[in-house]
């Protein structure tokens, strides 16, 4: 995820661009630019925060036209030649982008045969190559967007500008773009916050929609003729602008888990050949000669480390295990050559984390980091790095990257048992069309929160709260009683169901509400045993059950999960990542930093 703004008007496009920019700063920080346009483009553009841009540009300007961004790596390190905007080689043109262009290798050897040279490692870059391409042939810049466009495959916002053309051209295909008309001049932005100390006059063009903004305001070209797009007054402050209208960065995330499922996801599944491409190239002998692979992981990272080893064993014939990172010892007489240890960290800085990848290096094993963020530690010490391109995670409780992370493993998992032969391509084929549905079928969920919001109202008294789950819903039981428990204070308890009846069931009364895990691959039907157990207790019980789970007779409340095979705990834990906000909300807890916790710990 990243920000982009663009300007058109009469005022100082440059304390525009500025001032936007920090308003989106939100969505990326580990570079920004601007481009500011009139005869000549001129590109300012650093690595690192806000204020590492500040630096460079100049103190004023006269230039009433800009574009500007602020980035969230996903192709390329965050680095000043990586950091947008990009320009063609002879920098005329401009162009910031949020999104991923997934042909842009293809492009990018097609331009560089008719003699272009690349100055950054982004995907974005051929942008500017192909608009000058267009440009060159005589085309106006909004046909040359247009017609680049047709040639984009994956998803992207992109504001456009050319020296000696007028204004800005933008369009969008997947990726949020909306439209502030103010008094002075015409804004585009990846979000309101940008411009909403300018105008709360917004329109917000559809997928594959060319905008040309000039000083007479935007005119908007659907499939080259002129459209209208309706403008709507926004009623939000600056502050909860920022949170994109949500009361909490924690909902705005949970909300945007299936835009973020949808970037994890992009250009890595071929559904007809049953392969998924993770941009790492593991040797199939090395592969082959595995016989262990041990994820390192802390808090939420390790219960999406719990369910990637259950699919790994299940699809890669490998023997596979989750290790909490502060408890790792490399040992247990493992072959180090045959020992893959796979780091699952969103921040990619937790220290304990780093330490167990450490003694693994230390003892010889091949590592892999699997992480939300370009450029930090735990990148420079593996061997190979999956991102999971979930975008920022402002909220200390990781909901997003969670469900990103867990996408991500199952389709390591596809790549290594593909690899070894072990998984065969109709169930490859099965699971990648299973990631495909997820976030539709998250969508489905959310969708469904007011009803979790009035269940969160009839049981946020409750004494004590446990979470049950069998298979790949035990992780989720877990991951469920952390979530509540770290943002609401509540005690809560998760743990694999069938434990129950060893200890916990003490502790089981009619005050202590029971959330079920009850899906395809969690055996739903033993779980519902332990309901069972727990009910005669007088324990409230609220399942979570795909529609194939006869739930309805055993538990109160049954929260629906879609149909999603291997995927439907990962399903179900969006309705408790819900409850657990809703019932922290209405105990007014401070959400977005719970006390005694910080977003990224980098103490062991
Ligand atoms: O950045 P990491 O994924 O390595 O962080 C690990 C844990 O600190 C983290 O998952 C923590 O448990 C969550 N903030 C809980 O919501």
């Amino acid at each position: 995820m990243c920000g982009i703004i663009g300007y058109v008007g009469s005022e100082d496009a440059l304390s525009i661009i500025r001032e936007g920019l920090a308003n989106l700063e939100y969505r990326g920080y580990d570079s920004a630019g601007t481009a500011l346009c009139g005869e000549t483009v001129d590109v300012y553009k650093r690595k690192g925060e806000l204020s590492a841009l500040e630096g460079v540009l100049p103190s004023s300007s006269t230039a009433t036209t800009g574009i500007g961004h602020t980035r969230w790596s996903t192709h390329g390190e965050p680095t000043d030649a990586n950091a947008h905007p990009h320009t063609n080689e002879s920098g005329d043109v401009a162009v910031v982008h949020n999104g991923i262009i997934e042909n842009y290798d293809e492009l990018k050897a097609e331009l560089e045969a008719r003699g272009h040279t690349f100055a950054s490692e982004t995907d974005t870059e051929v942008v500017p190559h192909l608009v000058e391409e267009e440009l060159e042939s005589g085309r106006s810049l909004v046909d040359a967007v247009s017609a680049v466009v047709d040639r984009l495959a994956g998803s992207y916002a992109l504001g456009v500008v050319a020296a000696g053309h007028e204004g800005v051209v933008a369009t969008r295909n997947g990726n949020p773009l909306v439209l502030g008309h103010a008094e002075d001049g015409t804004f585009l932005a990846s979000d309101v916050p940008a411009f909403v100390e300018h105008t709360r006059r917004v329109s917000y063009p559809e997928d594959g929609d060319v905008i040309h903004i000039t000083r007479e305001g935007a005119t908007v070209y659907a499939d080259g003729e002129e459209v209208d797009r309706e403008v709507i007054e926004v009623d939000w402050d600056a502050e909860a602008a920022e949170k994109g209208g949500y009361e909490h960065y924690m909902l705005k995330e949970i909300h945007e888990q299936p835009r973020a499922l949808r970037q994890t996801i992009s250009g890595r599944i071929d559904e007809v050949q049953g392969e998924a491409d993770l941009e790492i190239d593991l040797p199939t002998e090395y592969l082959n000669s595995l016989e262990e692979i041990q994820f390192v992981a802390c808090g939420t990272s390790y219960h999406a480390a719990l369910y990637a080893a259950k699919l790994l064993e299940e699809y890669a014939d490998v023997r596979a295990s989750a290790e909490i990172a502060s408890e790792y010892e490399f040992d247990g007489g493992r072959d180090p050559w045959r020992t893959l240890v796979v780091a699952v960290t969103q921040s990619g800085e937790t220290a304990d984390t780093l330490s167990a990848l450490r003694r693994a290096k230390r003892a010889g094993a091949r590592t892999l980091a699997v992480t939300n963020t370009l450029g930090s530690t735990v990148t420079r010490e593996v061997d190979d790095t999956v991102f999971i391109r979930a975008g920022p995670e402002i909220g200390v409780a990781a909901t997003k990257t969670f469900c990103s992370q867990v996408a991500t493993l199952a389709l390591l998992s596809v790549y290594v048992g593909r690899e070894r032969g072990a998984m065969s391509s109709g169930d490859a084929r099965e699971l990648l069309s299973d990631l495909r549905g997820l976030p539709g079928a998250v969508q489905q969920v959310l969708d469904r929160e007011e009803q979790v919001r009035v269940a969160a109202e009839e049981y946020a008294d409750g004494d004590a709260f446990f979470f049950i789950g069998r298979r790949l819903g035990a992780p989720v039981a877990l991951e469920g009683a952390l979530k509540l428990k770290e943002i609401s204070y509540d005690h809560a308890e998760g743990f694999p169901a069938g434990e129950l009846k060893h200890g916990p069931l003490a502790l089981v009364t009619s005050e202590t509400p029971v959330l079920a895990v009850l899906t395809e691959g969690s055996n739903a039907d033993e779980t519902l045993n332990n309901v069972k157990e727990v009910e005669s207790r007088g324990a409230p019980v609220i399942g979570c059950a795909s529609l194939s789970v006869d739930a309805e007779k055993y538990v109160d409340e049954v929260f629906e999960v879609p149909e999603l095979g291997e995927l439907e705990s990962l399903v179900a834990n969006v309705y408790f990542q819900l409850f657990s906000y809703h019932v922290a909300n209405l105990k007014g807890r401070s959400i977005d930093k719970p006390r005694n916790l910080a977003k990224s710990v980098t103490v062991g």
